[in-house]
Parts: C-alpha cells; structure tokens; sequence
C-alpha cells in the first residue's frame, strides 16, 4: 500500500521586536560614521535593540505566543521547541528550555541550533525531517538574536549592521496535506570561521578571561570577505532549493532573503531576474538580525498581505560558520 504523503505546515506565525530604535543619526554620534555611508553600503536606516541584559527568551516567548495563537495551538500541544540563536539567555540550558517554562508548553522537548544567521532555515530542516519522520506532530521554531549584547561599539565596520529581534512559526504535520515546506537545503564551510566570528565566552576564551581581553567578546568580521561569499552561497542556497521542490525562479511569488545587506539581495536578485516586486526587504526597519531575520520577515510579509495563502516562497541565508541554507515553503 502507498504511503499517505505526508506535508509540513506553517499554521501560525509572530515576532517580536524591542521597542528601542537605534538611528543611523544616533550611531553618528557614537562613531565616526554618517547616514549617508550606512545607507549607500548596507540599505539600513534604523534597528531595534533590547535594553542590556534583556534575555532572548523574552523576545522569543512574545514572538512564539503570537504565533501559538494564530494557529490556534495551546502551548501543551508541543512535541518539541527549536530555537535558532547565538546569542542565548545563558550558555547553558538551551534558551529553548527557557521559552518552554514561560509558555508552559510542558510536554516539549527543547533544542538550541547554532548556525549564525543560517539558524532559523537550518531548524527547519530539522524539524521538517523529525516531523515526516514522525517523531513530532507541532513544533515552535523560533530565530533569535540579542546581537547587541555582542557588538562592539567602537567598530564602525560592524556596529552599524546588526540589530534585535525574534520571530516564530508553529509547524504542523498534516497527513495527506499538499504544500507547507517544499523543500529545504543546508550547507557549511569551517574553514573559513575566522572571517565572521565571537570568540569568547566558550572552552577556548572562557568568560573569565573577560576583563583580560574585553575584545574576545563581540562580533569580528571580515565585511568584504564575507559580502563576496555571501552572495556565492545563497545564490548557490536559492538554486538547491528550487531545485529539490522541482521549481523555476518564475514559479515563485515572493522571495525572502536574509537582510544583511540591501546590495547582497540586489546582486542575487538580478541573478534570479527576481523583479523588485517579488523581494520582500525591511533592512531599512531591522538592520541584519541574524536567525531573526527570516521568520521576522515571513510574519511581517503575512500581515501586509504581501505573502498570500497558496503564495510559493524562496527564502536564502548566510552565516558565520560559514553556515548557508534556503527553502521553498507554500503557505
Ligand atoms: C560591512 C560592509 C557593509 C562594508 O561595506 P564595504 O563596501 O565592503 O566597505 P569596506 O569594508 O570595503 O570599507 C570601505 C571603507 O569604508 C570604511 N568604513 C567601514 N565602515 C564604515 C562606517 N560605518 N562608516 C563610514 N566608513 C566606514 C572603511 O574603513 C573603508 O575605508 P578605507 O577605504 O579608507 O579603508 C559590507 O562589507 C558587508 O555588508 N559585508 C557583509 C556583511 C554581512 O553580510 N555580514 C553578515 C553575514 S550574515
């Protein structure tokens, strides 16, 4: 007897973003930087940031509430909750274990992933594969980031680019169901780790070694290293995904890239012959938030009624690692 296909479902999607807005005009102040530069090189004009010492779980709880509630799931109907971050509440539990106590969705299970801003699609293949395996009927997803709890706010090269936020989805297996996640992909590259990385705070700088080398602790990067690579691999990332859904640029709706940078997502797009219309881009609003980035941009591409129910959308991300993923998901 043929099996009964079986589809993985978004049935439910939120964020989560601080209310604090950080300026290109209030960064003038801070270094020696200009509006002008910012927005010509990266397309951002303001982010969001959580106030010192706000711990992920509150952005990402918010922003998985949210989601609950449009899917109507209660959070004791969770088999498991994924969280995409490197910026957790601690190093250890998960941040996931966190969310889960303030959800009180007790009979979760929690896992944190680690792929830099590639964490949000990297948890989707895995919890696409654990759904079809039958291991997990509803999962939150959630991608997160405090990054500014790791930025140096002395280097203008990265200070000026990353911002807070948390944005979730509710996956549901539908057995017999068409659509949902069509296709996932997910790569890596180890051996450039030391072009976009945070030392400290791990076995090799342990936070003792904090007040010795304060520098250990923030985001290093090599921007025009990693601008090159990036383009590569989510182009790469973007024509894997189409093809294991067995699809052409033309047969998507929308495409939602990771915002990094406003000329990162010209330069794929142009490759796809995507026309402007068909580019979901809130870099402006949220600067580069990392695991957020994605499921931020789904649920506020939702609202506007951008993203519409049978709407096929490519969503590409990269990341330190270098980690690079992409999937193609009909909502
Ligand atoms: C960071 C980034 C915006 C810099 O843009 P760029 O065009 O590559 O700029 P460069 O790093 O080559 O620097 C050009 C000049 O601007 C200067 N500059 C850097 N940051 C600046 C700032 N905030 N304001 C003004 N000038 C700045 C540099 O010092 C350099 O000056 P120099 O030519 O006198 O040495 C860009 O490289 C980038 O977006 N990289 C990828 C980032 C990314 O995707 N990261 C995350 C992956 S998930």
């Amino acid at each position: 007897m043929a099996e009964t296909p079986v589809s993985v479902r978004i049935a439910g999607t939120g964020r989560s973003v601080p209310e604090k807005i950080l300026t290109n005009a209030d960064l003038e102040k801070i270094v020696d930087t200009s509006d002008e530069w910012i927005t010509a090189r990266s397309g951002i004009k303001r982010r969001h940031i959580a106030e010192p010492g706000t711990p992920l779980s509150e952005l990402a709880t918010d922003a998985g509430r949210k989601a609950l509630a449009e899917a109507n799931v209660e959070p004791e109907e969770l088999d498991l909750i994924l969280v995409g971050t490197v910026t957790g509440d601690f190093k250890f539990p998960s941040t996931a274990t966190f969310i889960q106590a303030k959800l009180g969705a007790r009979n979760a299970a929690s896992l944190d992933i680690s792929a830099a801003c590639s964490g949000w699609i990297y948890g989707l293949h895995v919890v696409k594969s654990i759904i079809k395996a039958g291991e997990a009927n509803k999962v939150l997803l959630v991608g997160g980031e405090i990054l500014t709890s790791m930025t140096d706010w002395t280097d203008r090269s990265t200070c000026v680019l990353f911002g807070d936020a948390a944005g979730a989805a509710v996956l549901r297996r539908e057995e017999g169901g068409t659509g949902g996640v069509l296709s996932t992909y997910i790569a890596s590259n180890g051996e450039l780790t030391h072009l976009l990385y945070g030392p400290g705070g791990g076995s090799a700088h342990p936070a003792t070694d904090r007040t010795l080398s304060p520098d250990m602790f923030t985001v290093k990067m090599a921007g025009r290293e990693v601008f090159k690579h990036a383009v590569v691999c989510m182009e790469e990332a973007a024509q894997e995904a189409l093809r294991r859904a067995n699809l052409q640029p033309e047969d998507i709706d929308v495409f939602i890239p990771h915002q990094a940078n406003i000329r990162i997502i010209e330069a794929i797009a142009k490759r796809f012959k995507f026309p402007s219309e068909k580019i979901y881009i809130n870099i402006q609003e949220y600067g580069n938030t990392s695991a957020a980035s994605i499921p931020l941009a789904i649920d506020e591409a939702r609202e506007k009624g951008i993203v519409r129910p049978g709407h096929k959308v490519l969503c590409s991300a990269f990341g330190g690692g270098f980690t690079w993923a992409s999937t193609v998901i009909e909502f």
